[in-house]
Formats: C-alpha cells, structure tokens, sequence
C-alpha cells in the first residue's frame, strides 16, 4: 500500500498539499510523518542516484530471549539498504530485516497504518508506532530500536502488556445505562452532532501504550495508577452523552486516589501519543469534574 501511496504523497509534499491528503485530515502528527517521510523519501532517491553505498542504513535493535539463557539483553546491529526497502517507515525496515538478515526477530505488528496499535516501541528515545515514523534517513548514525520502558519483555521488542489490558477493562469500557427505554424498543441511542463532536480526540485511541509507557509515574506506580490511556478511555465514556454512569465513573476512580491522582502533569503522555491525542487534558478534565462533584 506505502508503494501506491508514496508517489501521491511526494506529489503532494512537493506542492504544499500534504494536509489535503484525505486520510491525513485531522492527524496533526500522522500528516508531520508523512511529511517527514515523503521529504526523506526524495532525500534518499537524490542521494542514491549520486553515491549508492550512501543509502545504506544501521539499525541497532534490542535482543533478548529468555531461552537462550547466557545471553545478556543487547543491541544487535543491522545493516538495511534502504534504497530496497519497501516503504519509508521504520516497520518497513523491520520486516526487511526479519525477512532478509534475522527471522527470529520478533516484535509485533499487523496494519502497517496506525490503526491496530501493535507495533509501539522505542525509537531513538521516543516512545511511538513504527509504522508510522519515518525512517530517519541519514545514513551516518545508527536508529536504536528498544521495547517499550519499563515493561517485562517477553522476547525482543515485545511486551508482556497483560496488567495495562487489565487496567484498561478495569474502567469497564463500554456502555453503561440506567434506563433502556430505546434499548427495549429496538432503537439507537441518538446523539446531537455537538454531543457526538466530545469524544473527538478520545475515541481514536488505538491503545499502544505509548503514554503509559512514557509516564514516570505509571513506572513507579504501574500497579496502583491507572496510567494516561486507561484513564483517556475512562474519560471517553465519562465524556459520552449516551452513558449514564459518569458520575459513578468518576467516584470510583477518585476513590482509590492512586488510580487517578498519581497523575503529576508532566504530560509526557501527551508529547509521545503518535496519534496526537492529550490524555493528560482528559485526566485534568476528570480531575476537575470530581473536585466540582460533577457530572
Ligand atoms: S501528565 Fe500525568 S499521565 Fe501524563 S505523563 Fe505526566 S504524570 Fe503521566
Ligand atoms: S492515548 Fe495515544 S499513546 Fe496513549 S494508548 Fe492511546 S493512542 Fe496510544
Ligand atoms: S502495525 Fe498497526 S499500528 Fe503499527
């Protein structure tokens, strides 16, 4: 799909339009990715054409497998032409070394548009899904790949992620009612556009753990807070004008202090979501709604 898309996005860079690009609308950090990427793209193709050896690539990737147990955690270098590589995303590169230099690589992934949020790691320190960060082409220092911080690795770049899935069930994400009057007549709940317009920015959620994951007081208290994306998701059903238990959703969360107040507003959540979202405002914005006794 990057194959087909890839020339309509260079078109674009090129004109200024990039942020007419139908599925980029409303993305701010998806369209500075595809921006990012179209540019290095050019750069590369530019690049290649005057001095191939130049489009080679090194990638320094963390490895460990609990079977092989007299091998310390480290990082294993590879070296990708990124001149063959089959889109300008960092994913891209990874499954070009899994198929080519190394298959027991393993990390995890499966729409290769940002949609599914599998693929979420550390790159060059930031926290994001690789499948939507470009693949920083200047070949003359390495892009160190880690798993997400401090998480329990099963293997490689993967996650035990079991305790955040948990939290997030613990915020009982979905919808709650008192009465089913439209329920029992076999009806839709309606919502005015302005109603359905509130869970913008926090239904896109794609749960990668980013946030979390970037949070230092989900590190240090990853079993008592909640963490910023359960705590968007919690906000999400807070927010819905279909649901009738936000002021309950909200009492339970304050009740264990832990899982809401632990909160410091560092916003490192905010800064690393790869979907620009802001769990911190959703947090702060539940903050506030307990503190008013509201809703
Ligand atoms: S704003 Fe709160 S949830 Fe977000 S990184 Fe900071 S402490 Fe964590
Ligand atoms: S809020 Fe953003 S970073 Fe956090 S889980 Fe959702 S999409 Fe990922
Ligand atoms: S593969 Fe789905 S978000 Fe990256």
């Amino acid at each position: 799909m990057l194959r087909r898309t890839l020339p309509r996005l260079l078109a674009s860079a090129k004109d200024g339009g990039i942020h007419n690009f139908p599925s980029l609308r409303g993305h701010p950090a998806a369209r500075a990715n595809a921006r990012e990427a179209a540019e290095n793209q050019s750069a590369l193709a530019a690049k290649g054409a005057s001095k191939p050896t130049t489009t080679v690539k090194e990638f320094r990737v963390y490895r460990w497998n609990p079977d092989s147990t007299n091998r310390r955690p480290h990082l294993q270098s590879y070296r990708v032409d990124l001149a063959t590589c089959d889109g300008p995303m960092v994913l891209d590169a990874l499954q070009k070394i899994k198929s080519e230099h190394d298959t027991t690589l393993a990390f995890r992934r499966s729409c290769r548009e940002g949609i599914c949020g599998s693929c979420s790691m550390c790159i060059d320190g930031v926290n994001t899904v690789a499948c939507l960060k470009p693949i920083d082409t200047d070949t003359s220092s390495p892009t160190v790949i880690t798993p997400l911080p401090h998480m329990f690795v099963v293997k490689d770049l993967v996650v035990d992620l079991t305790s955040f899935y948990q939290q997030y069930k613990s915020v009982e994400p979905w919808l709650k009612r008192k009465t089913r009057t439209e329920a029992a007549q076999g009806r839709e709940y309606a919502q005015s556009p302005e109603e359905r317009r509130r869970l913008d920015g926090l239904y896109e959620c794609i749960l990668c753990a980013c946030c979390s994951t970037a949070c230092p007081s989900y590190w240090w208290n990853s079993e008592e807070f909640l963490g910023p994306a359960a705590l968007l998701h919690a906000y999400r059903w807070v927010s819905d004008s279909r649901d009738e238990f936000g002021r309950e959703r909200v009492q339970a969360l304050a009740e264990g202090w832990d899982r809401l107040y632990r909160c410091r507003m560092i916003k490192s959540c905010t800064a690393t979501c790869p979907k620009s979202l802001d769990p911190a405002a959703a947090i702060a914005a539940m903050e506030s709604l307990h503190q008013l006794g509201k809703p």
